[in-house]
């Protein structure tokens, strides 16, 4: 059964983004080295997936360093200390532990305030799950500053002799800093979060699991050398809801807004595969030289992709005060969601 939308209609902004910060790990993973790994091909990933290398943190890493990274960065665009955070929002399927929460040990290594600070589970669409909830607390008074962090280390998660999994997914983590809106304006539009959108569809658990590490199947042994504690993805069956669901879900933020594809100035949308962004944007009727791209680089970086995108756009220039944004990302669960923001 598909849950009703979680989010209202909004034209007055409460929360803007205040601040971005990404961080990616040295190492590089090209499709020549996994050539070495499975029966694949460089030509065949391009063609396929879009993707050209990924990142892969190494050894000692864990995922709370590259969101503190992340953190640090999106902290200091915005010109403000970690004590001025006062909610920590940790979008991540990779925690550092199954407990505590990845955000807490985030709070620790920034040196935040005591603050709520929590993780939560919507895989890639991770991070605009926490920016409703971020922009939802601010709007009611509840926060004053967040810290909205999509990060992910599917290295250590991915099956590497699973030729249709590993090829996809990569490590990093992204950032914002989102604050009151306090009526700011660029270009003559009110910045800040427009509208949200947010989904699951439990009917489709099975399409992309860890099946193996939770109270339904505790790892044994046998379990662990049978990889049931890795990804398991049907991925034309979540290509195909991937397209539909994206292109609804970002219709209905636009037409909250009253708005369509000729408003937007640009799409930033979660990197799955280069052929579904192309699809969804497509059915949008928009053009892709309005849409943000890095997975040939970077690879599906799953929550991390989005925040990835938009700090890099805002540090090329490519974004600017005033853009009007849609972001769209879809995931295990099946979960995904839609926003419209003026940066
Ligand atoms: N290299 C070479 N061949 C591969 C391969 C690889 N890395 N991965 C799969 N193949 C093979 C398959 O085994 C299959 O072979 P067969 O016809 O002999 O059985 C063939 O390529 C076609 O497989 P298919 O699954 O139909 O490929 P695809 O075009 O759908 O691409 C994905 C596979 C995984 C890239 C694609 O389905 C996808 O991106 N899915 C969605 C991923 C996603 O969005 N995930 C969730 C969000 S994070």
């Amino acid at each position: 059964m598909m849950s009703a939308p979680s989010s209202t209609v909004r034209r007055e902004p409460a929360a803007r983004i205040l601040g971005t910060g990404s961080y990616l790990p040295d190492l590089v993973r090209t499709n020549a080295e996994l050539e070495k790994l499975v029966d694949t091909s460089d030509a065949w990933i391009i063609e396929r997936t879009g993707i050209r290398e990924r990142r892969i943190a190494p050894p000692g890493m864990v995922t709370s360093d590259m969101a503190t990274e992340a953190a640090k960065r999106a902290l200091e665009q915005a010109e403000l200390q970690p004590t001025d955070i006062d909610m920590i929002v940790v979008g991540t399927i990779t925690p550092d532990v199954p407990m505590p929460a990845t955000a807490a040990y985030v709070q620790q290594k920034l040196g935040a305030k005591l603050c709520p600070a929590f993780d939560l589970s919507a895989a890639c669409a991770g991070f605009v799950y926490g920016l409703a909830i971020a922009d939802n607390f601010i709007r009611c008074g509840a926060a004053k500053r967040v810290l909205v962090i999509g990060v992910e280390m599917l290295s250590r998660v991915v099956n590497w002799s699973d030729r249709t999994t590993c090829v996809i997914f990569g490590d990093g983590a992204g950032a914002v800093v989102l604050g009151a809106a306090d009526g700011a304006e660029a270009r003559g539009r009110k910045r800040g979060v427009l509208s949200t959108k947010l989904y699951t569809d439990g009917g489709s658990t099975g399409s992309l699991v860890i099946p193996g590490g939770g109270t339904a199947e505790p790892l044994t042994p046998e379990g662990l050398t049978q990889a049931r504690g890795k990804i398991h993805m049907k991925g034309q069956d979540v290509f195909k809801v991937a397209v539909k669901n994206l292109h609804s879900s970002s219709q209905a933020a636009l037409d909250d807004l009253g708005m369509t594809g000729a408003d937007l100035d640009w799409i930033c949308p979660h990197q799955a595969n280069l052929r579904i962004v192309d699809l969804a944007v497509a059915k949008l009727g928009l053009t892709k030289d309005k849409v943000l791209v890095n997975i040939d680089r970077v690879g599906n970086t799953s929550s991390a992709s989005i925040p990835i995108l938009l700090d890099e756009g805002v540090r090329s220039n490519r974004l600017k005060p005033g853009d009007n944004i849609l972001l769209c990302a879809l995931g295990a669960g099946i979960s995904w969601g839609s926003a419209v923001l003026t940066l």
